[in-house]
């Protein structure tokens, strides 16, 4: 029997990338475009778990949310835990202007998995890190994908297919890594 995992999450790219990760496994991953619950706070982990434990009140089911974001070095990290709010407002635009002049463009995007399935729960976390280009470049993925390039290439994440930037993606290692957990802890 396959075990039924829910993304909680609305955003259809996250939940392509991840359902790859799960071809070959006994888990079938399936999404919940529940409403995002958000609690405020400096911590993805926190966020992650808070929206994991609404989710599941609700669906009672396995279920896993995936709370990601940016983090620049030569901006203190910012806009990290404010990702989703600074991509609306601000934009790749708004992020490119306040890295103008800026010749440190180091930067990594972090995810972290609340995962609950009864009776266990854990969360995950992973990152891959990379540079901010010089302009946006590509149409692939979403967000802030045109304007990161990770470490050993030279194009941006815009410009690979789903496969291509699961090599790299923060969001990639730590499905791999749940996919583990998930088989160490259930004998799939
Ligand atoms: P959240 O995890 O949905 O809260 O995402 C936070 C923000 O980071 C959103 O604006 C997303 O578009 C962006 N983001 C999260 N993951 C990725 C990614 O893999 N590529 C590009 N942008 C991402």
């Amino acid at each position: 029997m396959k075990l039924k995992l829910y993304l909680v999450t609305g955003n259809k790219h996250k939940y392509e990338e991840a359902k790859r990760i799960f071809n070959d496994t006994d888990i079938d991953l399936l999404m919940a475009p529940l409403g995002k619950f958000e609690i405020q706070s400096d911590d993805l982990k926190a966020i992650a778990w808070k929206a994991a434990l609404h989710a599941y009140k609700i669906l009672r089911t396995p279920i896993v949310v995936d709370d990601s974001g940016i983090f620049i070095d030569a901006l203190n990290g910012f806009p990290g835990v404010y990702s989703s709010y600074v991509f609306r407002t601000l934009g790749n635009n708004g992020i490119l202007k306040l890295m103008t002049g800026i010749k440190n463009r180091r930067a990594c995007f972090k995810t972290s998995l609340a995962v609950i399935v009864p009776p266990l729960d854990t969360i995950i976390e992973d990152e891959v890190c990379g540079e901010i280009a010089e302009k946006p470049v590509g149409t692939l993925g979403f967000g802030f994908d045109p304007i990161f390039i990770p470490e050993g290439e030279k194009r941006t994440f815009a410009q690979m297919d789903i496969d291509e930037k699961n090599r790299y993606s923060h969001r990639a290692r730590a499905f791999r890594r749940l996919v583990k957990w998930l088989r160490d802890n259930f004998m799939l």
